[in-house]
């Protein structure tokens, strides 16, 4: 009996094995994840680690990969303050294209906390490895920053990094090894425009939110091309200043009235892809209560359940970017 039925699952094993081979991609539909953690964190922290076994059991089947830029925990926690986010986006980029697993998988969803968030923005727009399906962010500052008060007190390292930015966010010293620095952010209030001083020496929140003359047009394409951008902000956020930064909205720091992300030009003109990127549905905006990455259990659940659950579940994977292998039909 026992025998008859192993061979008979040993028949029914070789025979999905060979559909699976004349279809590769279809090999899995439950996507990679991407978690890209926050300022002063580290992949290997517990909290982290708790983040990916809840993915994993919510998901079964889920491959999560916690984002680093080296594999020893401590200097991948100094990396968050110190280093030049354009070399650091790129080192992920081609650890993602260079990974057995990451490589080969037809897309991968992310979720990014804090700056992560942005940063995994950055690599949907300027990664050509494996593109993102859906991106989830919880309270990045895609808008940037005029203030940053998170630092926990003793934590010298964090003071260090604050205090270099509020001396001179604009030296080249803070943007080419001072993370913050790198998605500091200054308006004019009367005009609501950015300052001189942004525009010319952002090394990354001017060029990757296209707000310069020359506008790169494969960000908008790129972005465009995901399934879904999920921003989520903290309703009580006291860390990420303004907080509104989280679902791109600007903020007159004179009189904090917020203009929405549809009523700028950004939006209007369509310099990154959001505008297309929302006139397919694409473009979601959540509010979670409490302070910044006051992430409680039953939230990351519902998040999991909505936005990473097996690929099945949208029709119609269609692949995106140039690099592409058509679409597949799920
Ligand atoms: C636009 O961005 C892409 C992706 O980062 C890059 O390969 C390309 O060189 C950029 N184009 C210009 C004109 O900077
Ligand atoms: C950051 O790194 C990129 C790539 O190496 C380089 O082109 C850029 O000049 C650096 N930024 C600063 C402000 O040094
Ligand atoms: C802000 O813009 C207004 C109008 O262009 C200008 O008069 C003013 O000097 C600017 N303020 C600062 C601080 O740059
Ligand atoms: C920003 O607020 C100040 C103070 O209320 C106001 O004078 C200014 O016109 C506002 N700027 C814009 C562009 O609405
Ligand atoms: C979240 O999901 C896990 C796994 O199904 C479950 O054990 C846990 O009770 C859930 N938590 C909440 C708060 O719903």
């Amino acid at each position: 009996m026992y025998s008859l039925w192993s061979t008979a699952s040993a028949l029914i094993f070789a025979a999905l094995a060979s559909s699976v081979l004349s279809h590769p991609s279809i090999e899995s539909t439950q996507l990679p994840l991407l978690i890209w953690h926050g300022l002063g964190d580290r992949f290997d922290a517990d909290g982290i680690k708790a983040v990916a076994t809840l993915a994993e059991k919510i998901n079964p089947g889920t491959y999560v990969y916690p984002i680093h830029l080296s594999d020893d925990g401590g200097s991948d926690r100094t990396a968050t303050f110190y280093g030049n986010v354009t070399e650091q986006v790129q080192q992920v980029c081609e650890d993602i294209a260079a990974h057995p697993v990451l490589s080969t998988a037809p897309a991968l969803n992310a979720l990014g906390f804090s700056q992560g968030g942005l940063f995994l923005r950055v690599y949907a727009q300027r990664c050509n490895s494996t593109p993102l399906w859906n991106l989830v962010t919880y309270g990045s500052p895609h808008n940037g920053i005029s203030d940053f008060t998170g630092c926990k007190a003793g934590d010298w390292l964090c003071k260090g990094a604050m205090t270099l930015l509020r001396s001179n966010a604009w030296s080249s010293l803070a943007q080419s090894r001072l993370v913050p620095a790198q998605y500091y952010r200054e308006i004019n209030d009367t005009t609501l425009e950015p300052t001189d001083d942004y525009l010319e020496y952002s090394n990354l929140l001017a060029d990757v939110n296209n707000e310069r003359e020359l506008k790169n047009m494969t960000y908008a394409e790129r972005l465009a091309a995901l399934n879904k951008l999920v921003m989520i902000e903290f309703a009580d956020d006291t860390t990420v200043i303004p907080k509104e930064s989280q679902w791109f909205s600007e903020v007159n720091g004179t009189s904090k009235e917020i203009t929405p992300l549809r009523e700028r030009s950004i939006y209007k003109e369509d310099w990154i892809g959001l505008k297309k990127l929302d006139e397919k549905e694409g473009l979601e905006f959540r509010k979670t209560p409490g302070d910044h990455m006051q992430i409680g259990e039953g939230e990351l659940n519902k998040t999991f359940e909505e936005w990473f659950g097996p690929i099945k579940k949208y029709g119609t994977l269609t692949l995106q970017d140039s690099q592409s292998k058509g679409s597949l039909e799920l």
